[in-house]
């Protein structure tokens, strides 16, 4: 009525009022601007005369907002609060700017029409999503199996009031699970009239949640989801059991240091152990381990540990301390002469069963006992080593045996060439270090051996013209040995008949022998003349035989045969 006189315009009063049946709802955002619809933005009637906008004000007393006559503009003729936010559309909507909870009412379109008037009521809601959402008072450690408060996670200032879900490791968290409980409350600021959300996680941890990551978040009607900021939780629970370990794993060696470490399966970790170390009982504090140092074998037995505040809760371990020592004699060089004996021993010390090997010369000779020496000869000369294993444990040790002695001729030995016309001479020298071996003539050399096993051969070629003595000289640093051996000369069974008369001198049987067969004279003057020419190579003095060497050498013809030298060896 208010407004028939402010406007003027003569409305009939006995108009019929229609109220559209139904109430339609405009929601709208927290501080912005809304707008209203008139008749939900329906055609505007032909004969339309006069749009208002009117509200019920809390007193239940009509308020105006605005008013427009056909073809005027439109005129804000509200008093209250709403004088600077509201305007009016050409279509009749209101706009109403900067919307809060107290806009959430109804508000009236009335377009009067010719005779009719038409009130379309609509009622506003305002949404606002939660300014924030944080998850506070968050527990530092969750004792394992015990329910307890955990975190706050809190939406500010929404409406409707935002609904809080949790979840851990992204998965929900229902308020009906096992071991959780969400308390929810919601507080209204009286002022603004917005809700604020406060979701409580009451939860029973399981020792699998110590890296869980908690997160609140919450979905409202306006806004994108929100999501807390993730929060994990120290979970905490009593060490149920203990055990020894022993560092390093495997062998343990005398002289090695040893670690004994106790773990326990609690959270926090125990700080303070006691070790049982052979009958003592060792605390350590702020450490789980125990070392021992140049451990020795009697380390060897049965090792504990336990939680210094709960002795119950205990762990053993055993150690052994394994060793594998041998004193091996001789152990380095060792120098005999031959016929001498050599004791060799080796006394294992050991923590096992063992094996001993022993080689001579990398290999050549095994045995699996030390060698005897009652009598030594050159053949023993040599490097021997033994080995002992005990599983992956080995020791080895090696000696130089070296037998030595003034030298002796073993064999002095004569060999007629397969033609006959030279003899090879053989002296076999026995003896360390190697002897030299020379002879009392000149001969041909043929060849001397390897010397090995303190043996070694020499042969010469000789062509003898007469008997005589030979002497093989062998020699070392230790002494001299010498032999003789009586080589006679080549060409006796030729000269028996010769021999006769050339010894004679009485070259008459020479012309006896002409005279008697001519024929047979020609065949022997002519075997005369083939050793005439040979002995011609040399004098053969019989009568000084036994004087000195170097009459005896000139006596010896040199003569090389090739041909037949590997047939006389
Ligand atoms: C009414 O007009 C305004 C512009 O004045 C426009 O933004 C709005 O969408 C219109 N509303 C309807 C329901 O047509
Ligand atoms: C909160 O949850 C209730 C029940 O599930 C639902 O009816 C309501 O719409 C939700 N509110 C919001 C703001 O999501
Ligand atoms: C280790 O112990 C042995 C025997 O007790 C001793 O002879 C040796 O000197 C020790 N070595 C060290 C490095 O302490
Ligand atoms: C240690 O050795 C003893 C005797 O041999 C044995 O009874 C015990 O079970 C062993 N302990 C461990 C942890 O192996
Ligand atoms: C040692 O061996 C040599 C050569 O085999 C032999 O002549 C000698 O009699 C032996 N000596 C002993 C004490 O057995
Ligand atoms: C003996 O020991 C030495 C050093 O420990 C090693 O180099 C050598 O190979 C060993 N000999 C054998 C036959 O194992
Ligand atoms: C050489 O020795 C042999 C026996 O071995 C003998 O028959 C011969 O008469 C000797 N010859 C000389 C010239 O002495
Ligand atoms: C070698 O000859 C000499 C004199 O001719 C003689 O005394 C000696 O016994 C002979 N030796 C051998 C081993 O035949
Ligand atoms: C043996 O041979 C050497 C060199 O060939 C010579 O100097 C020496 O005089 C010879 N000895 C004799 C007895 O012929």
């Amino acid at each position: 009525m208010n407004l028939l006189s402010i406007s003027g315009v003569a409305v009939l009063l006995v108009g019929i009022v229609h109220h559209v049946s139904g109430l339609e709802t405009v929601f709208g955002v927290y501080g912005k601007t809304l707008e209203v619809p008139c008749n939900s933005g329906g055609a505007k009637p032909e004969k339309l005369l006069v749009s208002k906008w009117k509200y019920n004000t809390d007193d239940g007393l009509p308020g105006d907002l605005m008013f427009k006559k056909r073809n005027e503009e439109a005129t804000v003729i509200a008093k209250d609060h709403y004088k600077d936010r509201v305007s009016m559309g050409d279509n009749s909507s209101l706009f109403i700017a900067a919307v809060t909870l107290r806009d959430q009412k109804i508000f009236t379109c009335m377009e009067v029409a010719g005779e009719a008037i038409d009130e379309y009521p609509v009622n506003v809601v305002i949404y606002k999503a939660p300014a924030d959402l944080a998850i506070s008072e968050k527990a530092e450690e969750l004792e394992i199996g015990k329910l307890g408060k955990i975190a706050v996670c809190k939406a500010v200032d929404a409406n409707p009031a935002a609904n809080i879900t949790w979840y851990k490791n992204d998965k929900i968290l229902s308020g009906e699970g096992k071991g959780v409980v969400i308390d929810v409350s919601v507080q209204v600021d009286p002022d603004t009239g917005l809700s604020s959300t406060t979701s409580t996680l009451k939860y029973s941890a399981e020792k699998e949640d110590a890296d869980a990551r908690f997160t609140c978040s919450t979905q409202h009607l306006t806004a994108e989801q929100l999501v807390s900021s993730p929060v994990t939780f120290t979970v905490t629970y009593p060490t149920e059991q203990v055990s020894l370990s022993v560092l390093p794993e495997g062998l343990l060696l005398e002289g090695d240091s040893v670690t004994l470490k106790c773990v326990a399966d609690g959270n926090p970790a125990p700080t303070t152990f006691n070790f049982y170390i052979k009958g003592e009982i060792m605390n350590v504090v702020d450490s789980d381990s125990f070392t021992m140092m140049n451990i020795t074998r009697e380390a060897t037995g049965e090792y504990k540990c336990s939680l210094a505040e709960k002795p119950s809760l205990e762990a053993s371990a055993n150690i052994t301390v394994s060793y594998l020592n041998m004193d091996p004699s001789p152990s380095d060089r060792v120098v005999k002469k031959a016929g001498e004996s050599l004791a060799v021993t080796l006394n294992v010390e050991a923590s096992g069963k063992y094996e001993v090997s022993w080689t001579k010369d990398n290999g050549f000779l095994k045995t699996d006992s030390e060698p005897v020496f009652k009598n030594l000869t050159y053949a023993d000369s040599g490097r021997y080593e033994c080995q002992v294993t005990m599983g992956s444990l080995h020791r080895n040790n090696s000696f130089q045996l070296v037998v030595e002695g003034s030298p002796v001729i073993g064999r002095l030995d004569k060999r007629r060439g397969k033609d006959s016309k030279h003899e090879v001479l053989i002296c076999e020298a026995e003896g360390y270090p190697k002897p030299t071996v020379t002879w009392s003539v000149n001969g041909t050399s043929l060849d001397e051996s390897t010397f090995a096993n303190g043996k070694v051969t020499h042969k010469i070629t000789v062509v003898p013209t007469a008997n005589l003595t030979v002497y093989c000289t062998v020699t070392n640093i230790l002494g001299q040995y010498v032999r003789g051996i009586n080589v006679s000369s080549l060409f006796e069974e030729v000269r028996m008949d010769k021999q006769d008369q050339s010894e004679d001198g009485d070259q008459t049987k020479l012309v006896v022998g002409v005279v008697v067969g001519l024929l047979l004279a020609t065949v022997i003057i002519g075997a005369a003349l083939v050793y005439m020419k040979k002995s011609k190579q040399g004098s053969w003095k019989t009568g000084e035989l036994e004087n000195g060497s170097s009459e005896e050498e000139k006596k010896l013809e040199e003569k090389v045969e090739e041909g037949s030298q590997k047939a006389d060896m």
